[in-house]
């Protein structure tokens, strides 16, 4: 985590982050925000640590020219990482306005390329994404239903569960505060059909492959699953390493 201080504009951001949860904490507000909605589960609320999330940008070779999208981005501080340090265009979803609006106000303050939007996950518009990050305890499918709409080859990273219809390239271990679990890095699925190099009947897919199911629950003919080395190459990008 320090090392990232060594980049003084980012730890003044963050010390503004740890100033600004002194008088908005985002555990209570997401607590309150729920209970206000009546929901079973309140406790909901937790963050990506920034190490764990370069593991993940890292795995999902996220870079500068991609858009990266974060459904439910929180107090926003790993959509600010991103826009800090891989300088990649960034888009933060969030229902809590209160946490939209700090995070938007910290993007303007540091002048990053960040644009937060109040909004629910499902009405989200993912056309113009190619990375997204899921880390919601509910997959409900009204949450899921946004990423029909993503372009094919852009990579979606969940935690804990992959999704369906989604081409899984690589496995990662992970870190958080709660223990340690599993993030997946997958890829939308070209449309079926006649393929260029690399594409495979599913025939031809190893049994071990997860064969991948559209959303109405029909498998649906994908890429077999990539080797997944930390060397795998995800649309022919190199590995990344960020400093
Ligand atoms: C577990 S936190 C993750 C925060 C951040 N993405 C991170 O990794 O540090 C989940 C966030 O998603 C938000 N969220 C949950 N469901 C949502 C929905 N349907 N629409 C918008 N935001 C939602 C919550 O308010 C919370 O801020």
């Amino acid at each position: 985590m320090w090392r990232y201080y060594r980049a003084l504009r980012f730890a003044a951001l963050d010390l503004c982050f740890g100033l600004a949860s002194l008088f908005f904490n985002p555990y209570r507000m997401c607590r309150k925000f729920l209970e206000k909605r009546g929901e079973g589960e309140v406790h909901a609320y937790g963050e990506t640590p920034l190490t764990t999330f370069q593991t993940l940008a890292t795995a999902a070779k996220l870079q500068s020219d991609d858009h990266y999208v974060e459904l439910g981005s929180g107090r926003g501080k790993t959509c600010l990482w991103a826009a800090y340090f891989v300088g990649c265009s960034v888009e933060g979803i969030e229902w809590i306005p209160l946490l939209a609006t700090l995070s938007q106000l910290f993007a303007r303050l540091f002048r990053l390329p960040a644009h937060f939007h109040c909004q629910s996950i499902a009405d989200a518009d993912l056309s113009k994404a190619s990375v997204v990050y899921l880390y919601t305890l509910d997959h409900a499918p009204e949450l899921l239903a946004p990423l029909r709409s993503l372009r094919p080859g852009a990579r979606l990273i969940t935690i804990s569960e992959p999704i369906e219809g989604f081409e899984l390239l690589e496995t990662v271990p992970v870190h958080f505060p709660w223990g340690e679990t599993d993030a997946y890095i997958q890829r939308k699925c070209e449309l079926p059909g006649p393929k260029g190099p690399g594409f495979r009947r599913p025939d031809e897919i190893s049994p071990h492959a997860l064969v991948p199911k559209d959303f109405k629950g029909r498998q649906v003919p994908c890429r077999n699953l990539i080797d997944s080395s930390a060397n795998s190459a995800v649309n022919g990008r190199a590995p990344v390493q960020y400093t």
